[in-house]
């Protein structure tokens, strides 16, 4: 029989966390000072606002110092370069996260391009992006949510995925192509699937590993999923939960977690899957990147 693991992000993330604290309490006694990450929202989006203060909060948990830039959604982008040149040039902060989406009069890959790679502690700079795919992972800041979902996959089957079958549904910079290019690295055959895949289903249920992360509450069935496969479910959807109340609304994922969950062999659940995972490898890289900075080597 099947057993169906309900894989506990929250869990795993808290034990990464308190890792990162005792290390950044070596870090302070040797470096005299604290990492110190700044954090940029433009615009009033109440999820990103709702993240923007998670990481903030966290970074402050694990002994960072951290500092918020909270911009107008009518802030020119002319504003915006400038502070983050300024953020980039002040040998106090270590790494710089712009929280996405910005407003559409904001040039998303001018902005990105402009933070110090080394400061870019959400992997979306080219030259992160470039390392990543030319497996130079030491000198890389890897994507916090591919990373947080390789370390869950791991967390079931253990370190060793070679030879596995993952299938990613979703091609996103953000997450689709870098959790492709972490589980090749570590030997897995890798799908990647789309909205335009041809027999989404089938290509779904051959997977070892099935990662949902296209944005579309609910879309993977339980009969989408091979049985004893682990899934990784990245989405993070608001829906409307009129059983909750007049105009009350819930977080579920890409996966239908009904269905899936008596298929599965694990199963992340949202919230308290991967979303944690992402901000406790955002610690990770905040502590990395200072470290990197001040040439302590690990
Ligand atoms: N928006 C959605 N996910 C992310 C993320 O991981 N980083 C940033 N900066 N913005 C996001």
């Amino acid at each position: 029989m099947t057993t169906h693991t309900i894989i506990d992000g929250k869990t795993i993330a808290a034990s990464i966390t308190d890792k990162i604290a005792r290390q950044t309490g070596d870090y302070i006694r040797e470096i005299g000072s604290p990492p110190c990450l700044a954090v940029v929202l433009v615009g009033e989006d109440p999820a990103s606002a709702v993240y923007v203060r998670n990481k903030s909060k966290m970074a402050d948990k694990v002994g960072f110092k951290s500092i918020q830039k909270i911009l107008p959604a009518e802030t020119p982008e002319d504003d915006l370069i400038a502070i983050i040149k300024d953020l980039n040039n002040d040998p106090t902060i270590h790494g710089i996260l712009v929280q996405l989406p910005l407003p559409g009069h904001i040039n998303e890959s001018k902005i990105i391009e402009l933070i110090a790679s080394e400061k870019d502690v959400d992997g979306f700079h080219p030259i992160n992006v470039g390392r990543l795919g030319a497996a130079q992972l030491n000198k890389a800041l890897i994507p916090c949510t591919p990373a947080g979902s390789v370390i869950l996959t791991k967390s079931v089957h253990g370190d060793n995925l070679s030879g596995l079958h993952a299938v990613i549904i979703g091609r996103s910079n953000i997450v689709g192509k870098p959790v492709a290019q972490l589980l090749l690295n570590e030997n897995c055959t890798v799908t990647i699937a789309h909205s335009r895949t041809k027999d989404l289903e089938d290509v779904a249920r051959s997977a070892d590993i099935l990662v949902a992360a296209v944005g579309r509450p609910g879309m993977v069935k339980g009969d989408w999923i091979k049985p004893g496969a682990s899934v990784i479910d990245v989405g993070i959807n608001r829906v409307p939960a009129p059983e909750k109340g007049d105009g009350k609304s819930k977080l579920v994922g890409d996966v239908d977690f009904e269905s899936a969950s008596k298929v599965a062999g694990a199963l992340t659940p949202v919230p308290g899957g991967v979303g944690p995972m992402t901000i406790a490898l955002l610690m990770a890289n905040t502590l990395t990147a200072a470290r990197r900075q001040n040439g302590i080597s690990v």
